[in-house]
């Protein structure tokens, strides 16, 4: 099943294989595109794999949580991006842009000083950092520039946009009752909380219409006292279907959090897909595709997964840091990924870039 079709709204993907959102450091200092952006870019498309989703893109920046990420917050970006969209359809790719607001989790040093926006003024104790609660203008500014940014996304040729709703960053946290402390119209109870990604995906539809997909990535939970979890994750779920998401990919965790989206050591079957549980109850609720990601390394896991209606995509990241090529791989006959989940791959501050680190090793 992992080289069959399947469509994500009006678009065919040619296998059930996607690449992951994952940052690269590699757009310049201003977050514009460059050439060895390109580069991995035309590896992963004309490595196999049926969907790119672009490493997080920032929409406002005010929400910058890592240097060098791409960028597309004002027209000046199109440019560039339209180079990257055009090298992934002529080496045969599909590829979506994923949007972001870093919220809490960005480092005032990346924001000339200042502090980090956020739903509510609660401290973030990995990066040591008390965000500031954002006014009502703020709120409606960052949801117009999710809008204008999905705008500037279809103009530059990406076949689809995600929103990065899960890990902690600002849309998760809005959704979130650890980080959502507020009790106005964007917080409160689960309902006003999920206000906030309601509006942003109007502004978002109104940008790109009813045609063009959209889908979202979300934490199943936070893990973490107080946080997202359980049935909660599947009611948002299914009215992010309701509010028109074409498909949700399900992840977990946040920066403070013990269990992160991307663990270590998954070198056994049995840690692999350690989403899946949730996914599975995601799938029987859904009506729209569901994509799983998280500790997936191998190709019967993977088909495992397909055949019992557990996810209807298989999303990779670190796998692919270490061989873009490894759809057209599973597809001769290789069974598992070299990769060995060691995170060398996200010492960001340490890299110039992200790279396997044990690759280099070798
Ligand atoms: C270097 C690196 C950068 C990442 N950047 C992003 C990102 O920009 N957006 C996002 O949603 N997740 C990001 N992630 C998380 C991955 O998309 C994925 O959810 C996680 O790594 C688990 O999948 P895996 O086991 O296949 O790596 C990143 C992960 C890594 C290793």
């Amino acid at each position: 099943m992992l080289f069959e079709p399947l469509n994500i709204k009006n678009i065919v993907l040619k296998n059930r294989l996607i690449r992951s959102a994952t940052y690269e450091k590699l757009a310049d200092k201003n977050g514009y595109v460059t050439s060895g952006l390109i580069k991995i870019y035309e590896a992963l498309a004309s490595g196999g794999i049926g969907l790119i989703i672009t490493g997080n893109a920032l929409v406002h920046p005010s929400g910058m949580s890592v240097p060098q990420i791409l960028s597309i917050h004002n027209d000046s970006y199109i440019a560039g991006l339209k180079t990257l969209t055009n090298a992934v359809h002529n080496a045969g790719g599909t590829i979506f842009i994923q949007l972001v607001h870093g919220g809490r989790q960005c480092y005032p040093e990346l924001l000339g000083g200042k502090p980090p926006i956020a739903p509510s003024a609660v401290f973030e104790s990995l990066l040591r950092v008390m965000p500031k609660q954002m006014t009502e203008e703020e709120v409606w500014e960052i949801i117009a520039a999710f809008g204008e940014s999905a705008h500037r996304a279809k103009e530059a040729g990406f076949d689809g946009i995600q929103i990065h709703g899960a890990h902690g960053y600002l849309v998760s946290e809005f959704l979130s009752s650890y980080t959502n402390k507020r009790n106005d119209y964007w917080g409160g109870d689960e309902n006003r909380r999920f206000h906030f990604v309601e509006k942003l995906m109007r502004a978002v539809r109104n940008a790109v219409g009813n045609d063009y997909p959209v889908i979202i990535k979300m934490n199943a939970a936070d893990f973490i006292n107080g946080g997202l979890e359980g049935d909660e994750s599947l009611r948002i779920a299914k009215r992010l279907e309701e509010i028109s998401f074409d498909a949700v990919e399900v992840s977990g965790g946040m920066y403070e959090s013990d269990l992160k989206p991307a663990r270590e050591q998954i070198l056994k079957e049995e840690d692999e897909a350690y989403f899946r549980a949730y996914t599975k109850d995601f799938k029987k609720l859904l009506n729209i595709p569901v994509i799983l990601v998280g500790g997936i390394r191998s190709k019967n896991v993977a088909e495992a997964i397909l055949k019992n209606h557990e996810a209807d995509f298989i999303s990779m990241s670190r796998p692919l840091i270490r061989e873009p090529d490894l759809p057209n791989k599973f597809k001769e006959s290789k069974e598992k990924a070299d990769c060995i989940s060691c995170n060398g791959c996200m010492r960001f501050r340490k890299l110039d870039f992200v790279k396997c680190i044990h690759e280099e090793n070798k």
